[in-house]
């Protein structure tokens, strides 16, 4: 062989190699325009996004080992990483979230998490990403609607958009997210009402509503989700009836539905339900306590203050089989209070302002 012909079968070597190892020049370029649409000014996350190979020492991505194509973005603003103790703080970005993004179709997670300042809408296009699984946007500033076809994302297991300003309704599409496990819209501005067939969501073990402005009532469908195990509606505007069957669901753990414009009885159910955190506080409930407390009734917390309970606090209560923080204060309740374990270690503050409770720790009777 040849000088020159050793030369040409090593070059056609090493860039066969070349091929086999870097990432498509289009992934490549996709990341790059994602990352022209954000500002890091302090840690530096982005310096390591040089040199051809995309999938090669990039911060925060990851590919497939097979294919390599671009399987993850995970940019997260507080984390253990040595990036942040040698700035001695956590992360702040500023920009947006670049449609660019949809063009690298392989992705099965985005992490882009408590930057803080990340303004600008989801792009809508990520509901064309046939492979993603975590959609995680929590702890930035971003509005506008969560995309009307997010249903088309067949699965997805995690869609968690906390803490931003997120607006516009619940899309009626998400009940078709059949693989969805965790859902988080906390602490945003979403409106509406929730769809009616929420119970569709057959994986989901928590649901996630709290602090927005969702009104309508709880669709009953709701109980049907054999594996919902934490339910947070607080600090909304729902009203109308607490669905009965929500005490009658497998593992219901933590119900919140404080803060709303519930109506109508305290359903029997829930006190004697698999439910150990269970808050009713600051709504417009009305009727008796259910006396139906037994040795299955064991909360951790049972918040029933600021509603319009009336009557007596039921005798059955004392035969719960553990009460670790009770608030009856603010309703219309009369009578002795019920002595017995789960009350001897209660305050006053958890009876106060009724109409005449009576006995240890009040005034006696
Ligand atoms: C129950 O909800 C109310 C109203 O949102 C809140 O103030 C209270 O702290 C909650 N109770 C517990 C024990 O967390
Ligand atoms: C409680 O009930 C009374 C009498 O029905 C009503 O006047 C009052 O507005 C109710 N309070 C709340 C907070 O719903």
């Amino acid at each position: 062989m040849s000088f020159g012909v050793c030369i040409v079968v090593m070059v056609l070597v090493a860039s066969a190699n070349w091929a086999a190892e870097a990432c498509p020049p289009s992934d490549r370029a996709a990341l790059l325009a994602f990352k022209a649409a954000l500002h890091e000014p302090y840690l530096g996350i982005f310096n390591s996004w040089t040199g051809p190979d995309c999938c090669h020492n990039w911060y925060g991505i990851s590919c497939d080992p097979e294919t390599r194509r671009v399987a993850d973005i995970n940019l997260r603003g507080e984390s253990e990483d040595p990036i942040f103790e040698r700035a001695h703080r956590t992360g702040y970005m500023t920009g947006y979230i670049s449609p660019s993004i949809c063009g690298l179709p392989r992705l099965s997670s985005v992490t882009i998490a408590d930057w803080k300042g990340i303004t600008g809408v989801i792009p809508r296009c990520v509901t064309s990403l046939p492979f993603l699984r975590i959609l995680d946007l929590i702890g930035n500033r971003i509005s506008g609607p969560i995309p009307a076809d997010i249903g088309r994302l067949r699965r997805l297991t995690v869609l968690n958009v906390a803490d931003n300003l997120i607006s516009g309704p619940i899309p009626r599409s998400i009940t078709s997210l059949t693989s969805l496990m965790h859902l988080d819209l906390r602490n945003n501005r979403i409106s509406g009402g929730l769809p009616r067939d929420f119970g569709r969501l057959r994986m989901l073990s928590r649901a996630l509503l709290s602090r927005n402005q969702i009104g309508g009532t709880i669709p009953p469908s709701v109980s049907s989700i054999y594996r919902l195990a934490d339910l947070d509606l607080s600090l909304n505007r729902l009203e109308g009836p607490i669905p009965e069957s929500l005490g009658r669901m497998a593992v219901l753990a933590t119900l919140n539905l404080d803060g709303n414009l519930i109506s109508g009885n305290i359903p029997a159910t829930l006190v004697n339900s698999a439910i150990g955190n269970l808050n009713l506080s600051r709504n417009k409930l009305e009727g008796r306590i259910p006396d139906v407390f037994g040795p299955r009734s064991y909360f951790t917390v049972l918040d029933l203050s600021y509603n319009n309970l009336t009557g007596s606090i039921p005798k059955s209560i004392s035969s719960a089989s553990y009460i670790g923080h009770l608030d009856l204060s603010h309703n219309r309740l009369c009578g002795p209070i019920p002595a017995g374990s789960p009350f001897d270690h209660l305050e006053a503050s958890s009876f106060i302002y009724n109409t005449c409770l009576c006995g240890k720790p009040l005034k006696p009777c």
